[in-house]
């Protein structure tokens, strides 16, 4: 089966990739991954704040190790590399890049333009073949309109564009107001895909010793529906790639995404859990799948139910509200 795409100006032989996590932190797992298929290898970010890091590596091994596959504790490796400064970070990337043979997509994240077109430069110069940027912060500032959350954001994809030559995709999370007008206002200013959705790591509370808990909980399918909605929205609409991340456990998880339009589909949760082995379940499956459909190609499924060609557009909105609520469980 053909299931070739084209991804950030990527030629791909198949969509699927791991996404930025761990699972990039040492090369052994990087070389599983390849042996396992993998199209290309979306490495984890440099962190504009090092808190963040820092939060993530503390609920490393926790929460993660409990449920992950038996060989975790070698595959998914402990949390040093996530206070790895700029300087360990490029020179990994770089012994990676002379290890594996796919496509090594950088990842960067900030939120301001300042230093980070360097670290851009950077990333491009240690041979990545492309940039995802991270964009992950919350808006947390009273003083801060939506607009300017919004403004903030076009700037600094605006900086690091003109910083680079190789292909930008900007990770974005789910809680813009109008995601449509976001990403033709990323397309104007060069970006050359965008990849929905990042996930926000959910503080709890312990009500007994009144402390804020810091929790990582891994995705199901059931988080891949948001996206699907969000990838039907913009497929056909913009002149970028779309990805997909979050909820992509299973190879028909990775169809839905790709005929809502998606062009290159990510995985993290699914490895964390069931390893390397679990991208080249989800690989073959998509394949059978389209074989017993009579699709010669994943490019003929490709956006196929989006919606400017879904056969029920309202399905992806508000007029299909009412008719679910009413009738639909
Ligand atoms: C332990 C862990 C670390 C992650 N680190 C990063 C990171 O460094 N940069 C990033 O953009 N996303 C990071 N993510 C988010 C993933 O790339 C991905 O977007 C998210 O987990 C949703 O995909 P999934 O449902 O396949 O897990 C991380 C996720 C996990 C679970």
């Amino acid at each position: 089966m053909d299931l070739r795409t084209k991804y950030l100006g990527l030629d791909l032989p198949h969509p699927l990739m791991p996404g930025a996590s761990p699972l990039s932190h040492d090369v052994d797992s990087i070389r599983r991954l390849e042996d396992a298929g993998a199209a290309a290898i979306v490495m984890y970010s440099l962190f504009e704040e090092q808190i963040i890091g820092e939060q993530l590596a503390s609920h490393h091994g926790t929460e993660l190790h409990a449920h992950s596959f038996p060989e975790a504790t070698t595959f998914f490796t402990e949390p040093p590399e996530f206070a790895l400064g700029p300087h360990e970070y490029l020179e990994h990337l770089a012994r990676v890049k002379t290890l594996v043979s796919i496509p090594v997509i950088g990842s960067l994240n900030g939120t301001t333009p300042g230093g980070w077109t360097e670290h851009a430069k950077l990333i491009e110069q240690a041979g990545a073949d492309a940039l995802e940027l991270n964009l992950y912060s919350v808006a947390a500032d009273h003083a801060e309109t939506s607009q300017q959350v919004e403004d903030r954001t076009i700037e600094l994809c605006r900086a690091v564009k003109s910083a680079v030559k190789i292909p930008v995709a900007a990770k974005l999370s789910p809680f813009y107001t109008s995601m449509p007008h976001l990403t033709h206002r990323l397309e104007s200013v060069g970006v050359d895909g965008v990849v929905i959705f990042n996930r926000f790591y959910q503080p709890d509370i312990d009500v007994e010793e009144l402390e804020v808990r810091h929790t990582l909980h891994l995705s199901d399918s059931g988080e891949l529906l948001m996206r699907l909605r969000w990838l039907a929205i913009l497929s056909g609409r913009l002149n970028l790639s779309l990805g997909a991340t979050g909820g992509v456990h299973t190879g028909l998880d990775a169809v839905k995404a790709i005929m809502c339009g998606a062009h290159g589909v990510q995985m993290v949760s699914a490895l964390l859990l069931g390893g390397p082995h679990a991208l080249t379940e989800a690989r073959d499956t998509m394949s059978k799948w389209l074989e017993e459909h009579e699709y010669h190609s994943l490019a003929q499924m490709q956006g196929s139910m989006s919606l400017a060609r879904c056969p029920d557009p309202s399905a992806y909105e508000r007029a299909q509200y009412l008719r679910v609520l009413r009738t639909g469980w």
